[in-house]
């Protein structure tokens, strides 16, 4: 089967990582995001992904270029404009030559969905789409869903407002869909699938929707990206939080070759090259590889992307530093703070729930 893989959002909820790396380029334990998610779909035998691009298309293409890798092909579809979740779906089926049942999904979840499941669920109920549900205690950030008993969808309401939400199940953003689905899709203009087309196809009585408990994070704001990394290496989500990695002991996950001299505390996760200085002590973070963590630097909650530099005596919780970013000594970072890729913090910074730049 193929699937396509919506991952061209220009992701502004997470600047100012995103102004240099599209949201599914971001590493989740050291690993990018689209990797985890494609090498999910793998496991079900999905054969072609197409990957629906619109924002910094370049990342990918560098990462995964067209062509076969192991067990799946890929293809691109580049949109010159934002086409919507609806439009990007299409233009991508069009260019991956769909024409049968698919799969789609938004590429900046991360779940552990059996999509073998859904699929023959979406098969037994002959629906037109079947979307995956998932419960949240707020659903006014989703696309909010009703069902009746027999799992047919009886509205689909995207990000109402809290008091008017009707349910907790929201839409997981993993559909299977018929082609003719697409047909419904005006070319050419930005067409939303949860405004536009799944409220179409309530109508006609044709979407499903298919409930699952299975771990599952959209990924799309700081402190959802923090929990992704968090869940992997706390064990929430199950299996080694990176594949490489290497359980040093409980809790304390190393990845090829680092230099610590300061202490960990679990859990923890440090990649290959990175050096933690004397002194310093990390608790439940992530460091990615390259990282330099100087001495006596504090960390609690935190992930460090990849070649960030953390001055002496720096103290940062709940907070995100982006790749090669440089903190100067004695900086107080903290209050889901996200300081952006190559951004330079002079010593003794202090920030609070803040953004650089
Ligand atoms: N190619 C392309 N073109 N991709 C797009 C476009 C576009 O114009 N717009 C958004 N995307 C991609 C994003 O990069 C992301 O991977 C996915 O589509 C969903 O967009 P988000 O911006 O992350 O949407 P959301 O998180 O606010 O809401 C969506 O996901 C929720 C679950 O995670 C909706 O589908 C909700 O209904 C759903 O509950
Ligand atoms: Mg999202």
């Amino acid at each position: 089967m193929k699937a396509v893989v919506l991952v061209g959002g220009e992701g502004t909820r997470l600047r100012p990582l995103t102004l240099s790396t599209p949201k599914q380029m971001l590493p989740i334990v050291d690993l990018p995001m689209i990797v985890r998610v494609i090498n999910h779909l793998a496991t079900y035998g999905i054969e072609e992904i197409i990957l629906s691009l619109g924002y910094r298309p370049e990342a990918f293409v560098s990462l995964l270029p067209e062509g076969r890798h192991g067990s799946f092909t890929i293809k691109h579809a580049v949109e010159t404009e934002p086409l919507g979740t609806a439009g990007a779906i299409r233009f991508a089926a069009d260019k991956g030559g769909i024409d049968t049942t698919f799969v789609a999904v938004n590429g900046d979840v991360l779940s552990d969905l059996d999509i073998s499941k859904l699929i023959e669920f979406h098969i037994a109920h002959k629906a037109q789409a079947t979307l995956s549900l998932t419960p949240v205690d707020d659903p006014s950030a989703y696309g909010v869903v009703v069902t009746d008993s027999n799992s047919q969808v009886l509205s689909f309401i995207e990000k109402p407002s809290r008091e008017t939400a009707s349910s907790n199940w929201i839409n997981a953003g993993t559909y299977v869909l018929e082609p003719e689905v697409l047909e419904r899709i005006q070319p050419g203009r930005a067409v939303s699938i949860e405004r536009e087309i799944f409220p179409a196809v309530v109508n006609e009585g044709g979407l499903y929707a298919f409930p699952s408990d299975a771990y599952w994070l959209d990924t799309g704001t700081p402190s959802c990206l923090l929990r992704a990394n968090m869940d992997l290496i706390d064990g929430t989500r199950g299996g080694p939080p990176h594949p490489n990695a290497r359980e040093h002991s409980p809790g304390i996950w190393l990845h090829g070759s680092s230099i610590i001299k300061g202490e960990l505390i679990p859990p923890c996760f440090v990649g290959d090259g990175a050096v933690v200085e004397k002194g310093a002590i990390l608790e439940r973070s992530v460091v990615g590889r390259g990282v330099h963590v100087q001495q006596n630097v504090k960390a609690s909650n935190c992930v460090l992307l990849e070649k960030s530099s953390i001055g002496e005596g720096t103290s940062i919780r709940d907070s995100i530093i982006g790749e090669r970013a440089f903190l100067g000594a004695g900086s107080v970072i903290s209050g889901l703070s996200v300081v952006g890729c190559d951004a330079i913090l002079e010593p003794g910074t202090h920030l609070q729930s803040g953004r650089v730049p």
